[in-house]
C-alpha cells in the first residue's frame, strides 16, 4: 500500500508514522506495509528515570503514534503521553493514538467504594496529553468508547487468530470463554470457526489466582480452544483447562490478542497442559521465546486502519 496523502484546504497532508519503545517491531512492520518511513523518534532517559522523547519534523502532517501500553505500563504510558504531547506542540495537523494494547482497561468500572476508574483515567490522560482520536485493538472493554472524548476506532485480531487456528480445530471442538466477560470475543471466534461456545464462571481471589466456579455448556469428549482478549499471569486460562478436564474435554489451545505473559504465565500454562498459545504482536513478552507461544502479526490490520483513516 501506498502512502496515502489527503489534502486540507488545498494543503497537501502526509502520513507520519512514529513509533516508540513498546512497539518497535510492529510499528516497523506498519510502517513497511504502508510504505511510509518512520520519523524519527529518540527517547532520552535522564539518570532518574523521567523520559524525554524528542520527535522529528510532524509540522502540518497527520501523525500516528503507535505505542502499547504493556509492561512497564507506567514508563510506557508516560511515554506514549510524551509523544503525543510533543508531535502536537511540533505542530501536527492531526493526531492519532494507536494503542495497540491498552493497559488499565480492565478497571472499566468500580467494584467496590475507593477504587479509581482507571479505564477513565487513561483514555482522558491520552486525550489530554494531544491524541486527537484513537485507534486500540480488542479493548478488554468496548466501554472505552464510551468513556472516551474523541473517535475510538476499535480494530479486533480475531480474523488473524482464529484464521491461524482453523485448520488444526477439530469438529467437535468448543469454543470457551474462560469467563463472563469473554463471551462477545468467543461469540467472534465461533462466529469464524463455526463451532459453539461454552462458558466458565469465574471468581478471581487475587491479581495471580483465579477459581472456575462453574462450566456452562456440554464439553464431555470434545475439545476446548479457550479464547480470552488477554492473558497476563495465565491465572485464567489455567482454572479454565482445569475445569474443562474435570468435565471430560481436552484443553491444549489458546488464542488471546494480547499475551501479556508475566510472573511465569508461559510455564503455568505449560504445566495446565496447554500446547499452543497463540498470541499477536500488540505486546512483546520476553516469557514467550522458544515455548508454546506463537505469535501471529497484526500489523496490517493495524495499517489497513491508519490508511483508512489518514485519506479521511
Ligand atoms: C479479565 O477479565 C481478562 O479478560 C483476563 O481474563 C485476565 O486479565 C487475565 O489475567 P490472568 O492471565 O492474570 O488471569
Amino acid at each position: 500500500m501506498a502512502t496515502a496523502l489527503f489534502e486540507n484546504g488545498g494543503a497537501i497532508v502526509n502520513l507520519r508514522i512514529v513509533t516508540a519503545r513498546a512497539s518497535t517491531t510492529l510499528g516497523a512492520s506498519v510502517a513497511a506495509t504502508l510504505a511510509c518511513d518512520l520519523t524519527a523518534c529518540d527517547i532520552r532517559p535522564f539518570p532518574d528515570g523521567e523520559l524525554r522523547p524528542v520527535v522529528g519534523d510532524v509540522g502540518g502532517e497527520d501523525v500516528f503514534v503507535i505505542e502499547s501500553t504493556g509492561p512497564p505500563v507506567h514508563e510506557h504510558l508516560v511515554e506514549l503521553m510524551l509523544l503525543l504531547d510533543a508531535c502536537r506542540r511540533g505542530g501536527a495537523e492531526r493526531v492519532t493514538a494507536v494503542v495497540p494494547y491498552l493497559g488499565y482497561a480492565r478497571q472499566d468500572r468500580r467494584d467496590r467504594d475507593g477504587e479509581a476508574l482507571g479505564a477513565r483515567v487513561i483514555v482522558d490522560a491520552l486525550v489530554g496529553a494531544g491524541a486527537q482520536r484513537l485507534i486500540v485493538v480488542d479493548p478488554h472493554t468496548t466501554s472505552v468508547e464510551a468513556m472516551c472524548s474523541v473517535p475510538v476506532e476499535m480494530l479486533t485480531a480475531v480474523p488473524v487468530l482464529a484464521g491461524a487456528l482453523a485448520a488444526t480445530t477439530p469438529d467437535d471442538a468448543v469454543v470457551v470463554a474462560p469467563d463472563l466477560g469473554a463471551v462477545k470475543l468467543a461469540e467472534r471466534y465461533a462466529a469464524v470457526l463455526g463451532r459453539p461456545v461454552v462458558i466458565v464462571r469465574k471468581h478471581r481471589l487475587s491479581g495471580d489466582t483465579v477459581r472456575a466456579e462453574e462450566l456452562v455448556g456440554d464439553v464431555d469428549g470434545r475439545t476446548g480452544v479457550i479464547v480470552d482478549d488477554m492473558i497476563s499471569t495465565g491465572g485464567t486460562i489455567e482454572a479454565a483447562a482445569r475445569i474443562l478436564r474435570a468435565h471430560g474435554a481436552e484443553a491444549g489451545m489458546v488464542a488471546t490478542s494480547h499475551g501479556l505473559l508475566v510472573g511465569g504465565a508461559t510455564q503455568r500454562l505449560t504445566a495446565a497442559g496447554i500446547a499452543r498459545v497463540l498470541v499477536t504482536d500488540t505486546v512483546t513478552s520476553g516469557e514467550g521465546a522458544g515455548s508454546v507461544v506463537e505469535v501471529h502479526s497484526i500489523a496490517h490490520v493495524v495499517a489497513e486502519a491508519i490508511g483508512r483513516l489518514h485519506s479521511r
